[in-house]
C-alpha cells in the first residue's frame, strides 16, 4: 500500500507531497490542474514508465533538469521508501536505501493499476497492451516468471539480431535452445494464470458488460506443435522478413461475446467497461491467491462513464480490498465512494481538504 508520495518536476507539478488514506483518497481539481499528472507520477514509480507517453523525457517539467518520484510503501517487511529519479536521459532507482537492479524491485512491493479514459484501448488496439497487462499480473502472482521472461526476451532479441545480420545462421541456432526453453516456461505460467483469472473475469464481465463474455488465451504459435517445431516451420519467412514470427512474444488475450470478438460487437462505453472488468478481475484474482494487494487509480471515472455504468463499476470496486486513488472535476463525481481523505489541486499544487 502506498502511504505517501513526493513528486518533483513531473509534468506540471513542481513539487507535491501527499499522504494517502489506506482505503481511498479523492483528488479534486479543474481540467488541466494536474490530476492525471499525479496519477502518472505514481504509476511511473510502480512501472518505470508512463501510461500516456513512451518517453520519460516528456514527463519532465518544462525547463527542469530532472524529475523525481519518491513513495512510502507499507509492506509485510514494514515501511519502505522507494524512489525513481530521471536525469540526463537516464532513470535510476532506490529501494530502502539501496540501488535497484531493475524496476521489478519496486514493482514487486508496489502493485499499481489504473483505469483511465484510455482504458478501452485494451480492447480496441493490438496485442501489446493486453500482453503487458497479462504479464504484469503473472509477475505479481508467480515469482519465477520474471527470470524466464527476461531470458526469453534476451534470446528473442539475439535471434532477431542474427536474422538481420548477413552471416547469422549459426547464431540463430545458438539461441534456439534458450528461446524454446524459456519460451515454454513463459507460456506455461501465462496459461496457468489465465485459467485462474477466467472465473473472476467472466463473473465480473457478466455484471459490468453482459452475459456471455469470455476470455481466451492464445500462446503465439500454432496449436498442436511444439515451439521448436513452429520455429523451424517459420525459418524461411523469418529470414526473409528478418524477424521472429512465432513464440510467446506473439501471445494475446481474446475478449469474446457469445463467441465473437468483443471489439467488433460493443460500443466505446462497453469497451471501457470490459477493460475495467479485466483489470478488476486481476485485482480480485491476485487477492484470492494471496498476492500483495494492488493500489488502484481511477482517473476521472465520472467524466467517462454514464451514471448506470459508473454505479456498477464503483460497486464492483467496493468489493475488492484494494487501496483507491480517484480523481474528479466535481465532488459529485466521487459519489458512491467512501472517501477517507481529499485533496484539491490547482495548477499543480495539492492541498489537503478538511
Ligand atoms: N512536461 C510538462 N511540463 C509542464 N507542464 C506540462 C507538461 N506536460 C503536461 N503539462 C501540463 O500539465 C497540465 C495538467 O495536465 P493534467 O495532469 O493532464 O490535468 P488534469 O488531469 O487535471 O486535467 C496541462 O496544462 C499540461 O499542459
Ligand atoms: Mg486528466
Amino acid at each position: 500500500m502506498l502511504t505517501a508520495i513526493t513528486v518533483e518536476n513531473f509534468r506540471c507539478i513542481e513539487h507535491a507531497s501527499l499522504d494517502f488514506d489506506s482505503r481511498s483518497t479523492g483528488i479534486l481539481g479543474d481540467n488541466a490542474s494536474g490530476k492525471t499528472s499525479l496519477l502518472e507520477a505514481i504509476y511511473f514509480l510502480g512501472h518505470g514508465r508512463s501510461f500516456r507517453s513512451a518517453q520519460a523525457e516528456k514527463l519532465k517539467r518544462e525547463g527542469a533538469s530532472f524529475f523525481r518520484v519518491v513513495g512510502r510503501i507499507a509492506t509485510h517487511r514494514g515501511l519502505l521508501t522507494a524512489g525513481l529519479e530521471h536525469t540526463q536521459g537516464r532513470t535510476q532507482g532506490q529501494l530502502a536505501g539501496q540501488g535497484i537492479s531493475g524496476i521489478a524491485d519496486i514493482a514487486e512491493v508496489l502493485p499499481l493499476q489504473i483505469i483511465d479514459p484510455g482504458v478501452h484501448r485494451l480492447v480496441e488496439e493490438g496485442s501489446a497492451r493486453r500482453r503487458r497487462l497479462m504479464d504484469w499480473g503473472v509477475f505479481h502472482v508467480k515469482r519465477e516468471f520474471l527470470g524466464y521472461w527476461r531470458r526469453y526476451q534476451r534470446a528473442l532479441s539475439q535471434r532477431n539480431a542474427a536474422l538481420r545480420s548477413a552471416h547469422g545462421e549459426e547464431l540463430i541456432q545458438a539461441w534456439e535452445q534458450d528461446f524454446c526453453a524459456a519460451g515454454a516456461e513463459v507460456d506455461r505460467l501465462r496459461a496457468h494464470y489465465v485459467e485462474e483469472l477466467k472465473p473472476h473475469f467472466e463473473s465480473l464481465a457478466a455484471r459490468l458488460v453482459g452475459p456471455g463474455t469470455t476470455l481466451t488465451y492464445r500462446r503465439g504459435w500454432p496449436a498442436e506443435v511444439e515451439l521448436r517445431e513452429a520455429l523451424h516451420d517459420s525459418i524461411s519467412r523469418d529470414l526473409r522478413l528478418k524477424t521472429t514470427h512465432v513464440g510467446p512474444h506473439r501471445a494475446d488475450l481474446g475478449f469474446l461475446i457469445d463467441g465473437t470478438p468483443a471489439r467488433d460487437r460493443v460500443s466505446r462505453g462497453q469497451q471501457k467497461m470490459l477493460a475495467a472488468a479485466f483489470i478488476l478481475s486481476q485485482l480480485q484474482c491476485h487477492t484470492a491467491l494471496g498476492a500483495v494487494p494492488t493500489t488502484l487509480m481511477l482517473d476521472d471515472p465520472a467524466a467517462e462513464l454514464d451514471v448506470d455504468n459508473l454505479g456498477k463499476l464503483l460497486l464492483a470496486i467496493a468489493e475488492i480490498p484494494s487501496q483507491l486513488i480517484v480523481t474528479s472535476v466535481h465532488e459529485r463525481g466521487l459519489k458512491g465512494i467512501e472517501i477517507g481523505r481529499r485533496f484539491h489541486v490547482k495548477q499543480g499544487n495539492f492541498e489537503p481538504m478538511v
